[in-house]
């Protein structure tokens, strides 16, 4: 197993002492991502201890080390799955045959541009985050987002060191680049839509960590399996780390319902008016807010019918998430059917191919890893003897890429009129007054073990803690 150079400027386990030129280069970037990190990352609490995890191995158990630290000399670092030895390519054309240690010439910017939109979504996240600090329901929150803000720096780092170590002086560019886009800058955005929406609130916070982290869970899950190995180790790592961000959203929207509950209970009503009054957030709003994040996150899966998704199949570059799984890894000729609008307000069937559809293949998967978190939170609703069910909506809802770009539809999927959608948008998608709402519960509490009226404690706290302990130092 390899070990981690903890002393190091920059802690790694890629050996990193041996390569002066690469060592150096990062060693530059390092003070221009720390200058990022004071500019853009969470705005104040720079010298507020908080307790935070750090990884300091990467075997599945123990990784962790918790303790105190101020988050900009949290150890930022590089740290990279174990090699798996004669690891072999595992679908696509050269399904079998060694993988790359290094990127062939030919694939060489398709790479470059797919780690660089990856890399560019960690920071983003990290801007469009900056503010919530301030309305933090409790230290409890405030740690957990602080400890996603600081993971998705390493993120960076993750992909900053592929960028570095295989492409060069491009990859060196790149890099800086990826300091200098900023999300929702009107001049220099982030490359991706979602990654510029601003967040004034928690409760798009928790739904953005469980719908759009998961997107990013996926798309980790199928370069873990690409045949250019550096890249497959490094996200294989990751991924460990992004669990937590999507159980900070799960527990997140699964607080927030169960304090509807309670006072829904108490108060013997479902009526929104009343529940607002009292300060809770009514149900159908969490659902408005969970068809918005849902339907934001289905488009970073790109089109339904993509050549290039073909194309990253067939050249080893990305496969599909847990791959292992499908009983076909070559899927040579195989064809699959996808719903598309037919032009006349209705749909139709198409045949595409597999490799062309598989876009299409892992966001169908990413729904049913959604649907997880949605069946235990109507679960507690059940519980709680409330009529009531949570439900995704249709993955034709809302599109803005792919083959149900701009084309209205209800949440159910079917097509329909434009004047139709605008008259029911206020029903199906969050509204400015209940944007107004929410965002007028956003009341920052600070005493240990406190939370919030709008959410209930979880159950639980960090690393075996007492929810009651004082996770941030203010
Ligand atoms: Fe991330
Ligand atoms: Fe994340």
């Amino acid at each position: 197993m390899s070990t981690i150079d903890l002393q190091a400027l920059i802690p790694n386990n890629v050996d990193l002492a041996d390569n002066r030129q690469l060592q150096r280069a990062l060693e530059k970037w390092q003070p221009a991502f720390l200058n990022w990190w004071n500019e853009m990352g969470p705005s104040d609490f720079k010298a507020n201890d908080v307790y935070l995890r750090t990884a300091v191995g990467v075997d599945a158990s123990g990784w962790a080390s918790y303790g105190y630290t101020p988050m900009p000399e949290y150890r930022w670092g590089i740290f990279l799955a174990d090699r798996e030895e004669n690891r072999k390519i595992g679908f696509g054309d050269f399904m079998g045959q060694d993988v790359w240690q290094d990127v062939p010439g030919e694939y060489r910017s398709t790479f470059r541009r797919l780690i660089v939109t990856q890399g560019d979504t960690e920071p983003a996240s990290v801007e469009q985050q900056r503010l919530l600090g301030h309305t933090a329901p409790s230290l409890y929150d405030l740690r957990n987002l602080f400890q996603v803000n600081v993971e998705e720096g390493r993120h960076l780092w993750a992909m900053v060191y592929l960028l570095h170590a295989h492409f060069g002086r491009d990859g060196r560019e790149e890099a800086e680049e990826l300091l200098e886009r900023h999300s929702g800058d009107v001049n220099k955005p982030r490359i991706l839509g979602t990654f510029n929406e601003p967040m004034d609130n928690w409760l798009s916070f928790f739904m953005f960590t469980y719908f759009t982290d998961r997107d990013g869970k996926f798309q980790l899950k199928s370069f873990a399996e690409s045949a250019f190995d550096p890249l497959a180790r490094t996200t294989r790592f990751m991924l460990t780390e992004e669990a937590h961000h999507m159980f900070v959203g799960e527990t997140g929207v699964g607080r927030v319902i169960r304090r509807t509950l309670e006072v829904m209970k108490e108060l013997d009503t479902d009526d929104v008016a009343t529940l607002r009054k009292a300060g809770v957030i009514d149900l159908p709003t969490v659902q408005r807010y969970m068809n918005y994040w849902f339907s934001d996150s289905l488009d970073l899966f790109g089109s339904e019918s993509s050549s290039n998704a073909a194309n990253y199949f067939s050249n080893g570059i990305k496969g599909r998430p847990d791959e292992a799984r499908f009983a076909d890894h070559v899927e040579s000729g195989t064809e699959m059917t996808i719903q598309v609008p037919d032009g006349q307000g209705g749909l139709r069937s198409e045949t595409v191919s597999v490799r062309n559809g598989l876009n299409e293949v892992t966001r169908l998967e990413y729904v049913k890893d959604c649907n997880i978190g949605v069946t235990r939170w109507n679960m507690a609703i059940k519980r709680a003897g409330i009529d009531f069910e949570l439900k995704l909506p249709s993955t034709r809802f809302r599109r803005e890429v792919g083959m149900w770009a701009g084309v209205p539809t209800t949440p159910e999927g079917t097509p329909i009129s434009q004047a139709e959608f605008d008259a029911r948008k206020a029903q199906w998608l969050p509204s400015e007054a209940d944007q107004a709402f929410v965002k007028s519960l956003m009341q920052r509490v600070t005493e240990p073990g406190k939370m919030a009226a709008w959410i209930a404690p979880p159950d639980r706290g960090i690393n075996a803690q007492p929810v009651e302990y004082e996770y941030v130092k203010l």
